[in-house]
């Protein structure tokens, strides 16, 4: 029985390009999840149509999905295919949508945000390509939350989503599916699970730490049973609703523990660490942190040694702030480079018009055309091909790029929870002065060129401006400055620091040693200290 019910909007339900994200007491609040859920419905339709649906595990997860079902069956859904355990990733779902050629799905997750009841929960839609719903329908469906008056929802038992198979919910389908065996099966396409396999009986130890979010299930099965990794490589490996009190955000900071064991007496060979939803990674060797700006640059300098990538690459791009070391491998191999604002969303129309193959951002995104979604584990399984492919460490694949690119130091600070007002006053101010400081010397460099960083789509030629400040020094060092899009305190400023070296005699540096006069610049220019009352970053990736 379907089930009109009378409501009345609920302010704020505007959704970014990962979607609606709040405090999962928010979302539990009444009629909050299912007034946005019919927005979406009303924006994207929802009469005889399939969708994909799963997500992280966080709490919440379970009740949501069932919610969302009883909604989709209301609102006249043909077919709805979810993970078992209502448990997807997100690279998982974009693939699944994309096999299925579904019209979108739905992805309950808020990314490597931390998860429980006094944490976050977010709802995302997915469009038809796999890839997050652009801003005109983010737009669109936050425009519908303002004006809802009712919504649709059956009454119905929970469907059992621990049993795989099809299930009725009045009169849609339900096809609970296990999460794992369509983008596991994605992944053996693409690489040379037979060269992965005899490197680990060959002795090559890996860590894998899945900080008790998505990716556990996914590691377990490709890494330890497909590929033969010993019988605990994967840690955290159990999806827990709070994700163990874990932060399960992949970086040096927040993946402690892999970095530790990675640079301690006896460290595997290999260490590899992922988000809440699994679209994030980071990866270590023995000894050695791979920047994800580097690790772009070498999975696109060496991606044609896996078989999905065999042919070579259309192109590469990255997001502004993610350093040029990507372009240097795009030059060499003369296939283009993009440079995109940051989020995912500006790759996904050069992946649709097959402009590039590879694309990643400094924040521990990498991905390829096989989704519509930065993949965690696919950079994970990259990396693998290519370690067993070169039989070299880690260490000697960075030293070798290094030595024939040049190095590109990089490093982000982030000075988090700052008033909102000071923040917008500081970057109000350095964009007035702009224009101002090309050839001027600050401690000691010389400014080149500074910018506010514009960008229109090769594709669909919209304009996006205002998407952070760059300032370029001479010799390929540079400053960006650019205001966080999804803290959910005040703000953040993200100072993003590069320096080119070329030659070997940019190697075995510390970044941050090799990157202080910029810092010292970014410093001066900005008046950090002077408008936030911040000297140190609150984190350094
Ligand atoms: C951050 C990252 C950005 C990424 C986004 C979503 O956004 O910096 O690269 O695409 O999360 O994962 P920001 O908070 O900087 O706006
Ligand atoms: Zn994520």
């Amino acid at each position: 029985m379907t089930t009109t019910v009378a409501t009345t909007p609920i302010a704020g339900q505007k959704p970014g390009t990962s979607g609606l994200r709040k405090k999962t007491a928010v979302f539990m609040g009444r009629h909050y999840l299912e007034n946005f859920v019919q927005a979406v419905f009303d924006v994207v339709g929802c009469a005889g149509k399939t969708f994909v649906l799963g997500g992280d595990g966080r709490y919440f997860n379970d009740r949501a999905a069932q919610v969302i079902l009883r909604m989709a069956a209301a609102n006249g859904a043909a077919r709805v295919i979810v993970g078992q355990g209502a448990l997807l990733s997100t690279p998982a779902a974009s693939h699944l949508i994309r096999l299925n050629q579904t019209d979108g799905g739905i992805i309950m997750s808020a990314s490597h945000n931390p998860g429980g009841p006094t944490e976050d929960f977010g709802v995302k839609f997915n469009m038809p390509n796999g890839g997050p719903a652009p801003e005109a329908v983010t737009e669109s469906i936050f425009t519908r939350t303002t004006e809802i008056t009712e919504y649709r929802i059956v009454q119905a038992q929970d469907v059992d989503l621990s049993r795989i198979g099809r299930h009725d919910l009045a009169g849609m389908a339900v096809d609970v599916v296990d999460p794992v065996a369509d983008y596991a099966a994605l992944m053996e396409s693409l690489f040379s699970f037979d060269a992965i396999r005899a490197m680990f009986a060959g002795g090559f130890r890996m860590r894998m730490d899945s900080m008790c979010a998505v990716t556990g299930p996914y590691a377990v099965e490709i890494l330890e049973n497909r590929l033969g990794a010993a019988k605990g490589t994967v840690v955290n490996a159990a999806p827990l609703p709070d994700f163990g009190g874990m932060h399960p955000d992949p970086n040096p900071t927040w993946a402690k523990a892999l970095m530790d064991e990675m640079f301690g007496a006896d460290a595997p060979d290999f260490g590899a660490a992922s988000d809440g939803d699994g679209d994030r990674n980071m990866v270590v060797g023995r000894g050695i942190y791979v920047s994800p700006s580097d690790s772009l640059a070498v999975l696109a300098a060496n991606a044609h040694l896996a078989p999905g990538y065999a042919r070579g690459l259309a192109g590469v791009a990255r997001s502004m702030p993610t350093s040029a070391a990507a372009d240097r491998v795009a030059a060499a191999l003369g296939i283009a480079a993009y440079e995109t604002p940051t989020g995912w969303k500006f790759f996904g129309n050069l992946l649709d018009a097959a402009k590039v193959t590879l694309c990643g951002e400094e924040s521990f995104g990498t991905g390829s055309d096989h989704v519509r979604e930065k993949d965690g584990l696919w950079a994970v399984l990259l990396w693998l091909n290519i370690l067993a492919a070169r039989k070299q460490s880690v260490a000697g694949i960075l030293r070798e790029h290094w030595a024939t690119y040049g190095r590109n130091y990089y490093s982000r600070h982030d000075f988090e929870a700052i008033e909102t007002a000071k923040a917008d006053a500081m970057m109000a101010a350095l964009r007035g002065r702009l224009a101002g400081l090309p050839g001027t010397d600050v401690q000691g460099l010389t400014i080149e060129a500074a910018d506010d960083f514009a960008y229109t789509d090769p594709v669909d030629g919209s304009i996006s401006r205002a998407q952070g400040v760059r300032v370029l020094f001479s010799g390929g060092s540079r400053a960006v400055f650019r205001l966080s899009g999804t803290g959910t305190e005040g703000a953040t400023l993200r100072l993003y620091l590069e320096r080119y070296v070329a030659g070997p005699d940019g190697l075995d540096h510390n970044p941050q040693q090799a990157l202080a006069p910029i810092i010292r610049a970014a410093h001066a220019i900005a008046g950090i200290a002077a408008h936030t009352g911040r000297s140190t970053p609150d984190v350094v990736t």
